[in-house]
């Protein structure tokens, strides 16, 4: 594929199940990027697995260390870049991803059902998804979030993973 040559990297927003970690790790593939995920970035700066930073510390300064997680993140180039689904809750993330034209932010979206969904059927252990109830609530209040941050919105209901790559490279 041809990259445009003013982009640097490529970022994945989008909540929970949406598909950022799969479809950057094919989407940096495909293009001869790395792909590095926020939530294991975080993981290797600490020492610590997302579960035990919410444990320990809570939401709140599990969300500062995140910013300074995502500042370090966004200093690489030729990246492919998934956020964690509350990234985009902090103002600081917002300012930081306001590079344009160097970065181009993709959000994957879909209904809050089908995200849920693909939760369950991973089986991974994510705090934010305890309540399902609360969940929901999450996702409709960062939904407005994360069209703002994004260049492109791609609904992810109906196509597969590889589809919705092909579109994005596509789209750039
Ligand atoms: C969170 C999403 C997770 C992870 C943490 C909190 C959220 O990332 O950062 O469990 O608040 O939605 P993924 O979207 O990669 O699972």
């Amino acid at each position: 594929p041809t990259i445009p040559p003013h982009l640097r990297r490529l970022v994945l927003t989008g909540f929970m199940g949406a598909g950022k970690s799969t479809i950057g790790r094919t989407l940096a593939s495909r293009l001869g990027w790395t792909f590095l995920d926020l939530d294991t970035h975080l993981e290797q700066r600490t020492g610590a697995t997302i579960p035990q930073l919410f444990e320990r510390h809570g939401e709140a300064r599990f969300r500062r260390l995140e910013s300074t997680a995502l500042a370090s993140a966004l200093a690489h180039s030729n990246t492919v870049l998934a956020l964690g689904g509350g990234t985009p809750e902090g103002l600081t993330n917002r300012l930081l991803l306001e590079q344009t034209p160097a970065t181009f932010t993709v959000f994957l979206d879909a209904p809050f059902p089908v995200l849920f969904d693909r939760c369950i059927m991973q089986g991974l252990s994510r705090p934010v998804l305890a309540d399902p109830d609360a969940a929901q609530l999450r996702f409709a209040a960062r939904h407005p979030l994360y069209v703002r941050l994004a260049h492109l919105t791609i609904d992810t209901t109906s196509i597969t993973p590889e589809e919705t790559v092909d579109f994005l490279i596509a789209a750039l």
